[in-house]
C-alpha cells in the first residue's frame, strides 16, 4: 500500500499532475470568489440585517432620506435626520467615499462580532438597545472613543501630531459660533462626541443641561439635554437617570 503510493508520488504520471491541477485551481478560484463575495457583500448595509435581524432597525434608520423629518431607532420622530449621524454621514460630500456604510463607522472586530453572535443565539440582544458610547464601541480595539470620529479615515484634520484628537482644533472648527459647542471650558466634564452626536437617534447639545437654551443654538433636529434626557426615561422606564 505504502510502496504504491511511494510509486504513484515519485513518478506522478502527467495526466494525474495536471488533473491534481485543475482541482486545485477549481477549489482556490471558488474559495476566492466567495471570500470576495462575503467582502463585497460585507460591505453592504444589508449583510447587517441579514446576519441578525435585529439590525434592521439599524439599517432603516441609516437609509432615511438626508435633511428630512425621520425617526430614530427607537421610533421617535426626528424633525431632521441630519441629526442622526449615520444618516448625516450616509452620503457626503465631504470625504472621499461618495457613501458610508455601516462598516466605515463600526469596523468589524470578531471578537466583538462573537460576543453579539453569542448574546444573539442566547436571546439576550434584545430591542430598544442599550446605547453604546463611542468608548464603548471602541474598546473592543482597544482605541480611544474619540478615534471612532477622528482616525486616519474620518475628520483626520482633527488630529494633533501625536495621532490623537486634538481638542485645541476641535474648538477651533466651531469658534465662528456664538456659543462654541466644542470649546474646552469645563474638561472635567469630560465628554465624549457620542455624549452630543448620536449615530442612530437626534443629537443632543449637552451644554444646554446649564447653559440658558436662548443663547445655545440648537441646530436643526437636534435636542436639548432635558429633551434627551426625557426621551431615554421614556424609552428605558427602568433606568436610573444618567
Ligand atoms: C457638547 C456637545 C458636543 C460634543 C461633546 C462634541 N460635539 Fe461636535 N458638534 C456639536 C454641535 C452642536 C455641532 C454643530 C452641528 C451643526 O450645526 O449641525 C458640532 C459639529 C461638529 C462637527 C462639524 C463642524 C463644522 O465644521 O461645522 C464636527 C466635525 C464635530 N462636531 C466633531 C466632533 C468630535 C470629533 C467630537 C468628539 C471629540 C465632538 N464633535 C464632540 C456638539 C458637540
Ligand atoms: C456615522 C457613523 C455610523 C454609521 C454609518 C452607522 N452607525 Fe451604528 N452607531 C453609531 C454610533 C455613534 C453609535 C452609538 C449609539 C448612538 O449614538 O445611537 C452606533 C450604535 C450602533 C449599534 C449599537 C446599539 C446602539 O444603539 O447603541 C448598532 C447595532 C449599530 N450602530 C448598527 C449600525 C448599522 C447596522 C449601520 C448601517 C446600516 C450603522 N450602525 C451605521 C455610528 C454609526
Ligand atoms: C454643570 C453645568 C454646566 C454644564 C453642563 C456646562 N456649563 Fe459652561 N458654565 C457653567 C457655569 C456655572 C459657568 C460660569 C462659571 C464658569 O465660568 O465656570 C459656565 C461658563 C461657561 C463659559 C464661559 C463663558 C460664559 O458663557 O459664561 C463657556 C464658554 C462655557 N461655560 C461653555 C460650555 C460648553 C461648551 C458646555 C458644553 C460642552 C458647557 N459650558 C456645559 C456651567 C455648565
Amino acid at each position: 500500500m505504502s510502496e504504491e503510493k511511494q510509486t504513484a508520488e515519485k513518478q506522478p504520471s502527467g495526466k494525474r499532475k495536471s488533473k491534481k491541477l485543475v482541482i486545485t485551481g477549481i477549489v482556490v478560484v471558488a474559495l476566492v470568489a466567495v471570500g470576495v463575495g462575503m467582502m463585497v457583500w460585507h460591505e453592504q448595509p444589508s449583510f447587517c440585517s441579514t446576519m441578525c435581524h435585529i439590525e434592521q432597525t439599524y439599517v432603516d434608520n441609516y437609509a432615511q432620506d438626508q435633511n428630512a423629518p425621520g425617526t430614530d431607532k427607537y421610533g421617535h420622530e426626528v424633525s431632521n435626520t441630519n441629526a442622526m449621524m449615520a444618516v448625516l454621514h450616509r452620503s457626503t460630500k465631504a470625504t472621499a467615499k461618495p457613501e458610508l456604510v455601516c462598516v466605515d463607522c463600526h469596523v468589524p472586530n470578531f471578537v466583538e462580532l462573537a460576543h453579539d453572535g453569542m448574546n444573539y443565539v442566547s436571546g439576550s440582544y434584545p430591542l430598544p438597545r442599550d446605547e453604546r458610547s463611542a468608548s464603548g464601541l471602541q474598546s473592543w480595539d482597544g482605541k480611544t472613543g474619540e478615534s471612532f470620529c477622528a482616525n486616519e479615515n474620518c475628520h483626520v484634520y482633527l488630529l494633533g501630531d501625536d495621532g490623537n484628537l486634538s481638542y485645541a482644533k476641535l474648538a477651533d472648527s466651531t469658534k465662528t459660533r456664538a456659543f462654541n459647542p466644542h470649546e474646552q471650558h469645563h474638561p472635567n466634564l469630560s465628554l465624549e462626541c457620542t455624549d452630543c452626536h448620536k449615530g442612530h437617534r437626534a443629537s443632543t447639545v449637552v451644554c444646554t443641561g446649564c447653559h440658558e437654551h436662548e443663547n445655545v443654538a440648537i441646530p436643526d433636529g437636534w435636542l436639548t439635554y432635558d429633551e434627551s434626557e426625557s426621551l431615554m426615561k421614556e424609552t428605558f422606564p427602568g433606568a436610573q437617570a444618567a
